[in-house]
């Protein structure tokens, strides 16, 4: 890699920092939150007040800013052990430079009103592509901020850093459920149903999917059949697997990226058919490959789509992953408070076993905008199971349990109180 620049730290006098989650939120977010703010309170010297965008960038825009140092230590803690983004997240992509360069400007003045100086940006390769344009317009506004781009997204699809925070606990999620489900399965099998079919996350990268096959062990285990992105769905070969395996096995296990493609690179749910809920829209192929299958080869089946349930899943996120995601978050600060513009705290992989990583940093401009799909390697010769090199690269990834605490039966979460920072600008933003 380049030598990211470093840029003088600001010596003189403490700066504050806006932090903020973009796209779609995951079930260790706020842990890699929690790294930036304990990140920064041991940096006191350079960083003054944490403010987190409410609503993410969004709240930027229109100066909708949260008093993070108003929160209790216990609800710092806690952001550890809570799903979802705390401060709240958005899908919301800046325009480019020369289409929208208002935009830009409008967040570069709250940044001035608010003395911040350092812009720690949670999200995946939109939100990285944002923070190196921030950190650009900054620097021609004369207005010197430095971006550090917080890596996030259960699609996995991050290229340059390991793994991506968020990932290692969907994936975990998937696996424990597909062993569940085929176990239900095979107990039913030889009356009722004979196929299930599991629908997963991952919109163009099948990383996701390719995690439910860990649930299997040795050759012929469910989930017989994981049907991948960067494979086009090849509808005979499909149905000959899923008879073949009825007939050997008496069921079949499928796991399904919603991001599956016809051979024409038409998403599959799309092609005419629409979901469980009437939406010709993603998150609906489930449904569609169970009914392909009872149409074709006349098997009962049940279906699920994992959904939001797979991102928000908390109470069995990888060890591995909760640590990577704080970890991304304080190092994140710790480049900041160095000086360093417009880089991102990347999972480097030292050795699978034992499993050992580190973060080190990388441009954003090398990371933003590109998608790292599964390798054809990864992927068995007829396209629909991983490799061994696969589950050596996925098993790391899922290991080791950090139950959140519970209470009454339940997952103690924590909820911010969310105090709003004074505005100090006169003029609203509309988005
Ligand atoms: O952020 C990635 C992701 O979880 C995708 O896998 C999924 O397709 C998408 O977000 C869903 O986004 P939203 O919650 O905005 O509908």
């Amino acid at each position: 890699m380049r030598k990211p620049a470093k840029k003088k730290a600001a010596k003189s006098r403490p700066r504050n920092a806006f932090y903020a989650q973009s796209g779609g939120v995951t079930a260790v977010i706020n842990a890699s939150a929690a790294g930036v703010i304990d990140g920064a309170r041991a940096h006191r010297r350079h960083i003054g007040k944490v403010y987190a965008g409410r609503d993410g960038i969004v709240g930027g825009l229109t100066e909708d800013l949260i008093d993070v140092s108003a929160e209790s230590p216990a609800t710092i803690r806690g952001l550890r052990y809570t799903p979802s983004g705390a401060f709240g997240s958005a899908r919301f992509k800046l325009k480019g430079l020369e289409q929208n360069r208002a935009e830009y400007e409008r967040l570069i003045e709250v940044f001035r009103a608010h003395d911040i100086g350092y812009f720690f940006y949670n999200g995946g390769n939109d939100s990285m592509d944002t923070a190196l344009k921030v950190s650009q317009i900054g620097e021609a506004l004369g207005y010197p901020i430095t971006c550090v781009g917080v890596p996030k997204t259960v699609d996995n699809d991050l290229p340059l850093t390991d793994c991506c925070p968020g990932f290692g606990s969907v994936a975990k999620y998937i696996a424990v459920s597909t062993r569940e489900a085929a176990l239900d399965v095979a107990s039913m099998a030889r009356t009722s149903t004979k196929v299930f079919v599991l629908e997963v996350m991952g919109r163009h990268a099948g990383w996701i999917a390719a995690a439910g096959g860990l649930a299997g062990e040795k050759a012929g285990d469910p989930p017989q059949i994981i049907l991948f992105p960067e494979i086009a769905f090849d509808e005979t070969a499909f149905l000959a697997k899923v008879k073949q395996s009825v007939d050997a096995n008496g069921y079949c296990v499928i796991v399904v990226s919603e991001g599956v493609k016809k051979p024409d690179g038409k998403f599959l749910a799309e092609a005419g058919g629409k979901d469980a809920f009437g939406h010709a829209q993603l998150g609906g192929v489930g449904p569609v490959i169970a009914q392909l299958v009872k149409d074709k080869l006349g098997y009962k089946y049940h279906w699920a789509v994992a959904d939001y349930l797979q991102r928000a899943a908390r109470h069995i996120a990888s060890k591995t992953d909760v640590e990577q995601a704080y970890a991304v978050g304080r190092s994140a600060v710790d480049y900041a408070v160095k000086g360093m513009n417009a880089v991102m705290p990347a999972i480097i992989r030292k050795s699978s076993k034992p499993y050992r990583w580190k973060i080190e940093p990388v441009l954003l401009a090398q990371v933003a905008n590109v998608e790292k799909k599964v390798p054809r390697d990864f992927i068995t010769a007829d396209g629909f199971g991983i490799t061994a090199a696969c589950r050596r690269y996925l098993a790391p990834l899922i290991a080791g349990e950090d139950y959140p605490p519970f209470k009454d039966g339940l997952p103690a979460y924590v909820r911010i109180k969310g105090k709003p920072v004074k505005r100090k600008l006169a003029t609203d933003y509309k988005l």
